[in-house]
């Protein structure tokens, strides 16, 4: 269902061997952690996946992989587990395929698509923290005008947040969405509700804080020159990403992203606005 993106590149990039010990922080359904099982016939293939819905279905898909371990765990927490499979700097590899995966859009019912009629939830975990529904009936509309901006750069934040509060109470993807048509200009629908349910999403799931915690385990867990790997879908993500090069953790491979090629984006339009960084741990 889901297509892993660019993932010929991340397996020429991140070079494991037949003995290799890889973590997948973001497993969804395993494409990335498939292409490196081929390849890892004596080592190991550690999986996170927060959403424990796409964690059943996983777990369920590859329990007779042996060299395949899925835990439901956010890669922010990800210290523990590999602390006790005492793994902690031994790690070759470590992926990140951040984002959403197509399940997540048309299956989990947690209203993160503004395509469909959902309850606006939003949580990659929905037993951790608050769905959006309800942190919108408590925020002021200055917060929400400030979501909108630092976290989808949206122009019209300030109409949006006034009739996100005039409007109140906000239970449903579908009002939401007829809030942001409502403003927006004629040919820029698609893009401001895409931008609009983005911020959202960052900010429920915290997830500028959530990355930089997740690549600090990642260093944390990998060996001197072992490689960590990053696929980023928008700004804010690349940007915590691209950050790492001036940390004294890791070294960039390349100054500028890899973004998959034509080939791949006709094949799979979703994959577009990917961008491949990979580090190595000094
Ligand atoms: C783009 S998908 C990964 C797809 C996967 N590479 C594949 O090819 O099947 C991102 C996945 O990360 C999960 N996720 C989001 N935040 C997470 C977190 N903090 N820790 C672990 N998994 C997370 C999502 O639930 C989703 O399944």
């Amino acid at each position: 269902m889901h297509k892993p993106v660019m993932v010929r590149e991340v397996i020429e990039l991140t070079k494991p061997k037949i003995d290799s010990i890889v973590i997948d922080a973001t497993f969804g359904f395993g494409g990335h952690a498939r292409a490196f099982y081929e390849i890892v016939k004596n080592g190991l293939i550690v999986g996170f996946e927060k959403n424990p819905f796409t964690y059943e279905i996983a777990k369920e898909l590859y329990k007779n992989y042996e060299r395949i371990r899925i835990f439901n765990v956010g890669y922010e927490n990800m210290l523990e587990v590999i602390e006790k499979l005492e793994l902690v700097g031994k790690v070759d590899i470590v992926i990140f395929d951040l984002g959403l995966s197509l399940f997540l859009i048309k299956k989990s019912n947690l209203g993160f698509s503004y395509k469909s009629d959902e309850v606006l939830d939003m949580r990659f975990n929905p037993n951790e923290g608050k769905p959006l529904y309800e942190i919108l009936e408590k925020l002021e509309q200055k917060e929400i005008e400030k979501i909108l901006r630092n976290y989808g750069d949206i122009k019209h934040a300030r109409k949006i947040s006034y009739e996100i509060v005039r409007n109140k109470p906000i239970r449903r993807t579908i009002q939401l969405r007829e809030i942001v048509e409502r403003l927006a200009p004629r040919n820029k629908k698609d893009k401001l509700l895409k931008k609009t349910f983005q911020a959202f999403r960052i900010f429920v799931n915290d997830e500028v804080n959530t990355i930089k915690k997740g690549l600090l385990n990642a260093y944390k867990c990998l060996k001197i020159e072992g490689r960590l790997a990053v696929l980023s879908y928008h700004s804010i993500e690349d940007r915590i990403v691209k950050n790492l090069s001036k940390s004294p953790l890791f070294i960039p491979l390349f100054k500028k992203p890899l973004t998959p090629s034509q080939e791949e984006i006709l094949e799979n339009p979703r994959s577009r606005s990917a961008k491949l960084r990979v580090f190595l741990k000094k």
